[in-house]
């Protein structure tokens, strides 16, 4: 089933409420068209939230048909689908839709893949999805406004075949720098944040609003699909009394595992999928807790458990997804580039690596470029005017290594592709997975690999979106 979303007129603000929400799929816009693709209609534009509690103050967000986050797309697997994208903004936005492999031309990279869409115009993205799983969607213009902001929604992907779980929780982790008075704070791109760790902010929503509570019942089997739309925020969740299984990372199906320390890690960006075996003791309550940042741990919501069992004992049987149809890339034959992370803010307060950098930057964000990738700085959302720094022949295999020669925290981001990771730090990781968005700490080292069988010009950038706009972005070309 295709489910659609709200295509409500009015500004009235649609809030989504607290962990506990399954989000349903808002009826509404789909337009039926005989044999076609399935047709849908997103509308970007100002909006209103109440993001600390439903009596709250109203906060000025942007938001995609008056929801936010956005609504739930869900689609089916090799299903053809049509999105009308309609701009409300005073200024140009575009959809990317991150993590989906789709023609180049669909990508949403202004200037890159299509021309921006201007205020009053729309565009249509077609597509098919090749991969089931969790995915998400956002402007790739102006980015740190328009995402910090709120336009963001998730993107799921339908298995083919059913998935025996008693429930499918989504879980859009948002962050927020807030004024007292509840407006966002001003500010972005500041040089602060863009030379450190980004924009973190002082208020986590689930869904677009602060959790309550998550109701869960004893021997429930839960799909909880975390995505993280923050601009910069890392979240380490741990789950009191519980054991989180992964079970997909960024969308694609992995090897079942218990994460390390049982904490569930996740950069800007990236999603996971976990299974929940609700084992804990009726009428009780575990702390969901968020201890990414030292000394700066939270209790981001709680599972309170009903009265009633849903069953006697919780399900221990493994749980697996079934594969998506990925390239296998052949590591034998692989070609090999290097992608070398420079610049940011050191502990002396010096700014490193940019002095002698290429100056290919465009000027704005207030201080021109403080990241670099291989030498070269391409700020902003993406552009023409970048040559590519690698090409690619289609079909061959390319042995991604990345290094990280800063002293912050990054989400590699690669549109167009997944990557099968190989290692980190020399080491082999220990859970076949393949990414989109590699989180990577300062100083490490990661191999990944893929194959190059989408053609096209494709954006390779930091996922904190304040690293992008300064710098820490790059263009490769498979032909
Ligand atoms: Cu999620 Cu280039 O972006
Ligand atoms: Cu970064």
């Amino acid at each position: 089933m295709i489910s659609s979303f709200s295509n409500s007129i009015s500004r009235r603000t649609f809030v989504l409420g607290g962990a506990g929400i399954v989000l349903a799929a808002i009826a509404g816009s789909r337009v039926s068209r005989a044999g076609g693709p399935a047709e849908y209609r997103l509308r970007a534009a100002p909006g209103a939230a109440r993001l600390t509690s439903g009596d709250g103050p109203q906060t000025n967000v942007l938001a995609y048909n008056d929801s936010m986050p956005g609504p739930v797309l869900r689609l089916k697997q090799g299903d053809p689908v049509r999105f009308i994208v309609a701009n409300g903004l005073d200024q140009d936005t575009t959809v990317h839709w991150h993590g989906i492999r789709l023609p180049n031309a669909m990508d949403g990279v202004p200037g890159l893949t299509q021309p921006p869409i201007k205020p009053g115009e729309s565009f249509v993205y077609e597509f098919t999805p090749p991969d089931a799983g969790t995915f998400w969607y956002h402007p790739h213009a102006n980015s740190l406004q328009q995402i910090g902001r709120g336009l963001a929604g998730l993107l799921i992907v339908e298995e083919r075949e059913t998935v025996a779980v008693d429930r499918d929780i989504l879980w859009m982790l948002q962050d927020w720098r807030l004024t007292g008075s509840g407006e966002i704070a001003s500010g972005f791109g500041s040089m602060m944040d863009a030379s450190m760790s980004g924009r973190v902010g002082n208020l986590v929503t689930i869904n677009g609003s602060k959790p309550r509570d998550l109701s869960v019942r004893a021997g429930e089997r839960v799909r909880l699909r975390l995505a993280n739309a923050a601009l910069a925020r890392i979240l380490a969740l741990r789950f009191e009394g519980h054991r989180p299984i992964v079970i997909a990372v960024d969308g694609q199906p992995c090897e079942p595992h218990a994460p390390e320390n049982g904490r569930v890690v996740i950069g800007p960006a990236m999603r996971i999928d976990v299974v929940l075996d609700m084992q804990g003791d009726p009428g009780k309550r575990y702390a969901v807790i968020d201890d990414f940042y030292d000394g700066l741990s939270y209790e981001l919501t709680n599972l309170a458990y009903e009265k009633a069992p849903l069953r006697a004992r919780a399900l221990d049987t493994a749980f697996v997804l079934p594969a998506n149809p990925l390239p296998e890339p052949d590591l034998a034959k692989a070609v090999k580039q290097e992608i070398v992370l420079q610049g940011g803010m050191m502990g002396g307060g010096k700014l490193a690596g940019v002095g002698g950098l290429n100056g290919m930057a465009m000027p704005g964000m207030g201080g021109g470029p403080v990241w670099a990738i291989n030498g070269m700085s391409m700020t902003g959302d993406g552009g023409m005017d970048m040559p590519p720094l690698f090409t690619l022949r289609r079909g061959v295999s390319c042995l991604l290594a990345m290094r990280n020669q800063t002293a912050w925290w990054h989400t590699m981001h690669i549109h167009g592709f997944s990557m099968l990771v190989l290692t980190r730090n020399g080491a082999p990781v220990p859970y076949r997975q393949w990414q989109d968005s590699v989180l990577m700490a300062p100083k490490d080292a990661v191999e990944c690999a893929f194959v190059a069988d989408n053609p096209g010009n494709w954006m390779l950038h930091c996922h904190v979106t304040d690293h992008q706009m300064t710098g820490l972005m790059t263009v490769f070309r498979v032909a």
